[in-house]
């Protein structure tokens, strides 16, 4: 007679399965990001993502020192400029709002890992993510903006530029700027697999990077595609990328998979916006338990195989995560 097969024996007890857990978050996994705004003495809330908040540079000290008190180890910096224009030049100004923020944290918190969104959709006035000429996002003059953006933050004293425009080249051409240089020894996380998602709605508001006509869809990626992922995330790592990064995280875990399981190389995934809006909703309605919710999703993001994870619920997972 055969025996019934009996996997539940492993699971009959709590300490059994805390010991043959295969996936466990960790506080050193996670990335906070944090919006600037001009100003001083500013805190401003964003509707869309409930106890998200943008800081002025002076106020956002006092957070991120919560931030690394929380043992999170990196911050990711959005910049609200005063003024935007055409060619988006607070995007690469050597006193523009991200440029102050980094050195004001690396004065006050210098063991705070830095990294830098580089993009220009929140300094052009038409709020694409390069520079447009007749109607269209320039690839190759948009690449060159990015480069100099990238290397105004790294002179600033970034640890880390982190590109999230999808221009093609881009990558390759902030290394070769960073290294001529000298900043060789900052790293480019690269924002490889980026697609048009409107899980991005409640970062727009955050950020004022609403696109002002059309959309983004010549240059992020169809979510129908994951193939393509694949292809340009090759192309980010031949480029010179240090770490690769798949954006959303949640609807996208198959690309994620894939891409841990094709290259040899870290891993991040973005846990978006309108991915924590969803949940804090429906947290707020009754409908699930928001932290059981943001534990589960966070820790699938990891089993996908995501080394790192940047996430709006970073300091609430740490809180968790310090009293489990
Ligand atoms: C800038 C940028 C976006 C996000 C990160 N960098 C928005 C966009 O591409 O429209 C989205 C982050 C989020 O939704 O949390 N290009």
């Amino acid at each position: 007679m055969d025996l019934v097969k009996r996997p539940r024996r492993l699971r009959k007890c709590s300490a059994l399965r805390d010991m043959l857990r295969e996936t466990a978050l960790d506080v050193k996994d996670l990335i906070y990001p944090l919006f600037v705004v001009p100003g001083e003495g500013m805190i401003q809330e964003v509707a869309s993502m409930p106890g998200i908040r943008r800081f002025s540079i002076d106020m956002m000290i006092n957070e991120a020192k919560a931030v690394k008190d929380l043992g999170i180890p990196a911050v990711l910096l959005f910049g609200v400029p005063s003024a935007k224009d055409e060619m988006g030049s607070g995007a690469y100004a050597d006193d523009g709002i991200i440029q102050n923020a980094v050195r004001a944290i690396k004065r006050n918190i210098p063991d705070m890992m830095v990294i830098t969104d580089v993009c220009m959709c929140e300094y052009t006035s038409h709020g694409h993510c390069g520079f447009v000429e007749d109607g269209y996002v320039a690839n190759d003059k948009s690449a060159e903006l990015i480069a100099k953006t990238a290397l105004s933050h790294a002179r600033a004293g970034a640890d880390m530029v982190a590109p999230s425009d999808m221009m093609d080249g881009r990558v390759g051409a902030i290394r070769k700027l960073l290294d001529t240089e000298g900043f060789e020894n900052v790293p480019i996380m690269a924002y490889s697999a980026k697609y048009a998602s409107c899980f991005y709605g409640p970062f727009r508001e955050a950020a004022g990077s609403a696109p002002q006509f059309g959309d983004r869809k010549s240059y992020q990626m169809d979510p129908a595609n994951s193939d393509e992922a694949l292809r340009e995330i090759a192309l980010d790592i031949e480029e010179g990328a240090d770490i690769v990064m798949v954006k959303p995280a949640l609807a996208y875990l198959d690309v994620i998979s894939r891409a841990k399981q094709t290259f040899n190389i870290p891993l991040a995934a973005y846990n978006v916006s309108g991915e924590y809006a969803m949940v804090k909703a429906a947290g707020r309605m009754g409908c699930l338990d928001e932290k059981s919710a943001a534990m589960e999703i966070l820790t699938s993001i990891k089993r996908a195989g995501a080394d790192l994870i940047i996430t709006y619920f970073a300091k609430d997972v740490a809180g968790w995560l310090a009293t489990r």
